[in-house]
C-alpha cells in the first residue's frame, strides 16, 4: 500500500474537526449514509453515461450496481454520478460536438467532488474517448468498464445463405441495396428491428469497438473486459471486478499518469492496426497522448499502420462480429499474438506489466484472429497521405478501400455542403463516372462544425444504377468505423480555415498514390495562388454559447481536436475547501 487513510484526499472534505467537515458530514448523513461510510473507506466515483436515448448505454444503470457491489466488498465507498451521455446517432448535428464538452465534464466532476478514484461506464463512439480524457487530466486511479457490444443477428432470406449482420456496416451494405432496387420497401422497413437486437455497442469494428480495444491495449481497462457481449452475465462479474480493483488501485496511487507512456501509446496504435479499427481512432489517439503529455503524431501512426498486420477479422475489413471476437479471446489473444511489435513493459491497470497480462492467452478460432501468416490485410489499418491538398495530413484505411484505387487521378465533383451533396447525388444528369473524385468540404471541425461522419459521400444514384459500389471521395469530415470505401478524410487543415481543400473546383485532376502517400491538386501554384486570394471565408453561424467556444477553441484534426486550453499536462490546483 502506498497511501494510507489519512492521505486519501476524500479527507480533505470528510475529516476536517471544522464547520465545513461538519457539513460534509452533516449532508452524507442526510442521504441515510453512516459518517463511518466516508471516514474509514476511499471514495470511489462511478461516472455513468447511461441516458434513455443512449440505446448502447441502456443497461449502464444496471451495471453501475454491480460496479458498487465490487465497491463495497473490497472495501470502498461507491457514488454514482450521471454524465452527458452521447448516444452516436441521435445526438446530433454530430457527438463529436461534444465530446470535449464530455472530457470537460468528466474532468470537474472528479476534481470538484470528494473522490479518490473512478470507475468509467461508457462504451459508444466518442464516450469512451471523452470520459478518458478527462479523467486522464484529473489524474484520479480511473478504471475503464465498457459497456460491450450488443450480440449479433442474422439475415435469413429464401433461397439465401444465411448471414450474421452487424450494426452500422450492414446499414449501409442494405441502403446501397435499397438504392439500386434489389430491396424492396417492405424489406427495407423490415430491416430496420435487425441489427440492433439488444443494448449494447455496435457489433463490428466500429469506432467504439475500435476505441474500447484500444483503452484495453493502453492498459486501463482489465484484460478481456472489452469484448464482453453488453447482455452476457459474464458482463456484469466483470462491472464487479472493476470496482474491486479500483479500490486497489486508489491504495496503490495507480494513476493514470503511472501507466499512460510513449510505449503504451505504441501499444494503442498497434492494436489499432492489428483490428483493422476506425479511422477515428487517429482524431482520439492523439488526442489521448496529449493529454497524457505524450507526443504522438500522424506520422507515428503511418509507421506502425505499415508494420502491423490486421489479423482481426471483423466487419468492415473482414466478415465476422465482436461476438465472435470474444469467443476467439479478445484483446489479450490479439495482443498476444502482434506481440512481437509491442512495448512488454508497460504498467496496466491490473499493477501487471502488458506483457504479464497476455502471457499465455492464445487465439481460439483462427478465422477470426487470424495468425501472422494468413493476415486480413499484411498491413493497411491506416495510411496517412500528404501534398499540396493536405499539408498537414489526410487519413484512409486501405483494408476497407478498393486496391483499384490506391493508385488514382480522376476529376473532381465538389459538394460545400452535405444538402448540395445529396440533391445532386440524386441527379439522373450529374456529370459523373466511376472514376470521378467526390470531394465534400466545410466539414470540418470548425466548419461544420464538429467534423461530422459526413465522409462517406454517398455513390451518386446513376452511378449505384450501373452497379457502381465504391468511388474514390475525399473531405475534411470523418467517417461512422462501420462503413467502409475508398474515403480519404480529416483532411488538414479543413476548407473553413483556409485548407487547399476549399480552392478545388468542378473538373480539376486529383491524384491519390497510397504508395508514396501522396494526395495532390493537379493545378499550378499560380493559379492555386489567384484562388486562395480571391477566397471568400464562410461566415460564422454561431455568436454565442458553447459552439462558439468550441469553434474559437477546436484544433485541427491532426492535432486530435481537443479544445487548445485542455490539452497538456499542466497542473490544476485542487480546489480550496472552506
Ligand atoms: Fe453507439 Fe455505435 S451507435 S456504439
Amino acid at each position: 500500500m502506498t497511501q494510507s487513510l489519512a492521505d486519501l484526499r476524500s479527507r480533505r472534505w470528510f475529516s476536517a474537526s471544522d464547520m465545513r467537515g461538519f457539513a460534509h458530514r452533516q449532508r452524507i448523513q442526510q442521504m441515510g449514509l453512516r459518517r463511518e461510510d466516508v471516514l474509514e473507506r476511499p471514495i470511489i466515483g462511478i461516472i455513468n453515461t447511461w441516458s434513455d436515448l443512449s440505446p448502447c448505454h441502456a443497461h449502464l444503470r444496471e451495471r453501475a450496481k454491480s460496479v458498487k457491489r465490487g465497491v463495497l466488498m473490497a472495501g470502498g465507498m461507491p457514488f454514482e454520478l450521471p454524465a452527458m451521455s452521447l448516444g452516436e446517432v441521435m445526438v446530433k448535428p454530430t457527438t463529436m460536438l461534444y465530446r470535449n464538452f464530455l472530457a470537460m465534464e468528466v474532468e470537474e466532476l472528479l476534481r470538484s467532488l470528494p473522490l479518490d478514484g473512478v470507475v468509467l461506464l461508457a462504451g459508444c463512439d466518442k464516450t469512451t474517448p471523452g470520459t478518458v480524457m478527462g479523467a486522464i487530466s484529473a489524474g484520479l486511479p480511473m478504471l475503464f468498464c465498457s459497456a460491450g457490444p450488443m450480440i449479433s443477428d442474422r439475415y435469413l432470406k429464401r433461397g439465401e445463405p444465411t448471414r450474421a449482420v452487424g450494426a452500422g456496416t450492414h446499414t449501409r451494405m442494405f441502403w446501397d441495396e435499397y438504392q439500386a432496387g434489389h430491396i424492396d420497401e417492405a424489406e427495407w422497413i423490415g430491416l430496420e428491428a435487425k441489427m440492433t437486437r439488444a443494448p449494447g455497442t455496435c457489433n463490428t469494428m466500429g469506432t467504439a469497438s475500435t476505441m474500447t480495444s484500444i483503452i484495453e491495449a493502453l492498459g486501463l481497462a482489465l484484460p478481456g473486459s472489452t469484448s464482453i457481449p453488453a447482455m452476457d452475465s459474464g458482463h456484469s462479474r466483470m462491472a464487479a471486478d472493476c470496482g474491486t480493483r479500483i479500490v486497489q488501485m486508489v491504495w496503490d496511487d495507480l494513476t493514470p499518469a503511472k501507466i499512460l507512456t510513449k510505449g503504451s501509446f505504441r501499444n494503442a496504435t498497434v492494436a489499432q492496426m492489428a483490428l483493422g479499427g476506425s479511422t477515428n481512432a487517429a482524431v482520439h489517439l492523439i488526442a489521448l497522448a496529449r493529454r497524457a503529455g505524450v507526443n504522438l503524431q500522424l506520422e507515428d501512426l503511418d509507421a506502425i499502420g505499415h508494420e502491423v498486420p490486421v489479423l482481426a477479422n471483423l466487419y468492415p475489413s473482414g466478415d465476422k462480429l465482436m461476438e465472435d471476437f470474444h469467443y476467439a479471446g479478445g484483446m489479450p489473444a490479439l495482443l498476444n499474438r502482434v506481440r512481437a511489435h509491442l512495448s512488454l513493459d508497460e504498467m496496466t491497470v491490473t499493477g501487471h506489466t502488458l506483457a504479464e497480462n497476455i502471457a499465455g492467452r492464445e487465439s481460439l478460432d483462427d478465422a477470426v484472429i487470424r495468425p501472422l501468416d494468413h493476415p486480413v490485410s499484411p498491413s493497411g489499418a491506416l495510411a496517412v497521405l500528404r501534398g499540396n491538398l493536405a499539408p498537414d495530413g489526410a487519413v484512409m484505411k486501405p483494408s476497407a478501400a478498393s486496391p483499384k484505387f490506391f493508385h488514382h487521378r480522376g476529376r473532381a465533383l465538389v459538394f460545400d455542403s452535405p444538402a448540395e451533396m445529396n440533391q445532386r447525388c440524386a441527379d439522373p444528369e450529374l456529370d459523373c463516372d466511376e472514376n470521378t473524385v467526390l470531394v465534400l468540404r466545410n466539414a470540418g471541425p470548425v466548419g461544420a462544425p464538429g467534423m461530422p461522419e459526413w465522409g462517406g459521400l454517398p455513390i451518386p444514384k446513376k452511378l449505384l444504377d450501373q452497379g457502381v459500389r465504391d468511388m474514390v471521395r475525399i473531405s475534411d469530415a470523418r467517417m461512422s468505423g462501420t462503413h467502409y470505401g475508398s474515403c480519404i478524410l480529416h483532411v488538414s487543415p479543413e476548407a473553413a480555415v483556409g485548407g487547399p481543400l476549399s480552392l478545388v473546383r468542378d473538373g480539376d485532376e486529383i491524384l491519390v498514390d497510397l504508395t508514396s502517400r501522396k494526395l495532390e491538386l493537379l493545378v499550378d501554384e499560380a493559379e492555386l495562388a489567384a484562388r486562395h486570394a480571391a477566397r471568400v471565408p464562410p461566415p460564422r453561424t454561431y455568436q454565442r454559447g458553447y459552439i462558439r467556444l468550441y469553434q474559437e477553441h477546436v484544433t485541427q484534426a491532426h492535432e486530435g481536436c481537443d479544445f487548445d486550453f485542455l490539452q497538456g499536462t499542466a497542473p490544476t490546483p485542487q480546489p480550496p475547501i472552506f
